[in-house]
């Protein structure tokens, strides 16, 4: 059985105070929750705070973002290491956000889960497809190359350990969710490609959640589905009674 993981991407939003009144309301709603994995995703500049925060519930910790060197002169960049360092346990990489506005590609979202891999971090790694590449029927060619560029080189091993979200662009921040029968097919192939790629037992082991305008009153049914592990939450995690209704799908 796969553990379901819900995800709280807080993008541009939230301050250190604001972050903090949010999870410690959150931590009040979602503190007896023990089968489902609870993150959140705060900006850089909250995650000390929010790492505080976090320390001894059931909360884990994500960035949304990172560097895949170690160290060096990449002025802006945060390291692996510093976000493990501050207590982060998860990491978001290419979201179509970061592939769409700061030119992320499969080759970069490759050297960040190793690096990510390397330091300890687990990543989510995200995947998707546009508006018309799904009016033109190129899901499935979109998202299985955005899979086989973002895991090449990892071992079985280590993409068991991984969560991918499935999130369709069109369906992000809009209110426009895709059809539970819709994203499970996209997950489902995708849980198919992992399973080509290395082994089925890693492509069953791996979590694949869906993102893209879940709230309290779609989750249920997004969750049902066979092969969606999970969510990724945009607009719906910034507010703790919402978040918490998701997390509490059941
Ligand atoms: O990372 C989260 C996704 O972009 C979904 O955002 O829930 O606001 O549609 P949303």
């Amino acid at each position: 059985m796969r553990k379901p993981i819900i995800a709280g991407n807080w993008k541009m939003y939230k301050t250190a105070g604001e972050g903090v009144i949010l999870v410690q309301e959150l931590n009040a709603l979602t503190n007896a929750v023990n089968d489902v994995e609870i993150v959140v995703c705060p900006p850089f500049t909250a995650l000390p705070a929010i790492a505080a925060a976090v320390a001894g519930t059931n909360i884990g910790l994500g960035a949304q973002n990172m560097h895949w060197e170690e160290k060096g002169a990449f002025t802006g960049e945060i390291a692996p290491g510093m976000l493990k360092d501050i207590g982060c346990t998860h990491v978001i990489i290419g979201h179509s956000e970061r592939r769409q506005y700061f030119a992320e590609t499969d080759q970069t979202v490759n050297n960040k889960l190793k690096a990510a891999l390397k330091a300890g971090l687990k990543p989510i790694m995200c995947v998707g497809e546009t508006l018309i590449d799904r009016e033109a029927n190129a899901t499935k060619r979109v998202v299985g190359a955005q899979v086989k560029g973002g895991l090449d080189g990892l071992s079985g091993q280590q993409v068991a350990g991984l969560v991918i979200a499935y999130e369709p662009i069109w369906a992000i921040g809009t209110g426009r969710t895709a059809s539970a029968e819709d994203a499970n097919e996209v997950c489902a192939f995708i849980r198919r490609t992992v399973a080509e790629m290395f082994d089925q037992p890693s492509a069953e082991s791996l979590r694949i959640q869906y993102g893209g305008s879940v709230k309290p009153d779609n989750v249920a049914e997004l969750m049902a589905k066979p092969d969606i592990d999970g969510a990724l939450v945009g607009g719906a995690s910034l507010e703790a009674e919402s978040f918490s209704k998701l997390v509490k799908f059941k």
